[in-house]
């Protein structure tokens, strides 16, 4: 016996060595126990840091949000969609997002569900959340994180399968490269796909309907200040001037355009 070691270990792997010619090298996949993972508390709620009091404007939007969540419809065009809103960021995206999960899991038969993909560990780890919770193994899921199974495939064949239909918000998609290079986005029929992002460029979203959120005019978002400081007292408040600081919904509700969101 020569005594080296000329086994070979990775990651947290160790080598023994027998006294013959005996090795054993343990190979780690990465799983439940690995630290770096983490799997979202919650799908079936949004993940948004402030909820607006009401949604103001954006009537036309949330007109066409509720078509595309609508299941009872006789003419069968729920499903199959991609739904993107683009815009810049503060616009409200992630606000008209959470207002169409409301109408979907409130006012229709869908099953809600969000994932942030901000990030690449988020929107897989999200993804795989979502597998779970319409139906997959934790066998499935467990070579899925450990790479033996294709994460994407496992979790469209769940939302294929999933006997609910479904609202799936993709939130914060600001960089399309990582849904992309996953394959992460896909059109079902049992479920419409909607999508918040900054990117607009079309070639990112093929078959996509694409939505622009712009900013709000400026009176709406007067009320949204108002709306969030509702026992402000006028004397704090600036002056009355044509940004429509005058113009609060507790002063005029009979002309404000809204939407509520819970
Ligand atoms: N139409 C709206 N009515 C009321 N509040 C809004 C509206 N749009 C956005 N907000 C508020 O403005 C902030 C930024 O909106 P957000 O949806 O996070 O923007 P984005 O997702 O485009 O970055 C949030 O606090 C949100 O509640
Ligand atoms: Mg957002």
């Amino acid at each position: 016996m020569s005594g080296s070691v000329d086994g070979h270990a990775e990651g947290e792997g160790r080598v023994y060595q027998a006294s013959g010619d005996q090795h054993i090298t343990e190979h780690h996949h990465h799983t439940d126990n690995d630290p770096s993972w983490h799997s979202p508390d919650s799908v079936r709620r949004p993940t948004v840091g402030r909820v607006p009091v009401v949604l103001r404007d954006r009537a036309e939007v949330m007109s066409r949000v509720r078509e595309i969540v609508t299941t009872d419809d006789t003419d069968r065009t729920f499903g199959n969609r991609v739904f993107v809103l683009h815009g810049m960021g503060g616009c409200g995206k992630t606000a008209v997002a959470h207002a169409a999960f409301h109408i979907a899991t409130t006012e229709n038969e869908c099953v809600g569900l969000w994932v942030d993909a901000g990030d690449r560990a988020s929107l897989r780890s999200g993804m795989l959340a979502v597998a779970a919770d319409r139906g997959a193994q934790e066998g499935e899921l467990l070579a899925a994180r450990s790479g033996l199974r294709p994460a994407a495939d496992l979790v469209w064949d769940r939302l294929d399968r999933s006997a609910d239909p479904w609202l799936l918000v993709l939130d914060n998609a600001d960089d399309p490269t990582i849904l992309r290079d996953g394959s992460w986005l896909r059109t079902s029929p049992r479920g419409t796909v909607l999508v918040t992002t900054r990117q607009a460029a079309g070639r990112w979203w093929p078959g996509a309907e694409l939505q622009h959120i712009g900013v709000l005019p400026r009176e709406d978002a007067a009320r949204v200040l108002c709306d969030l400081a509702p026992t402000a007292a006028p004397s704090k408040r600036p002056p009355k001037s044509p940004t429509g600081w005058g113009d609060c919904p507790s002063h005029s509700p009979s002309r404000v355009d809204s939407w509520p969101t819970r």
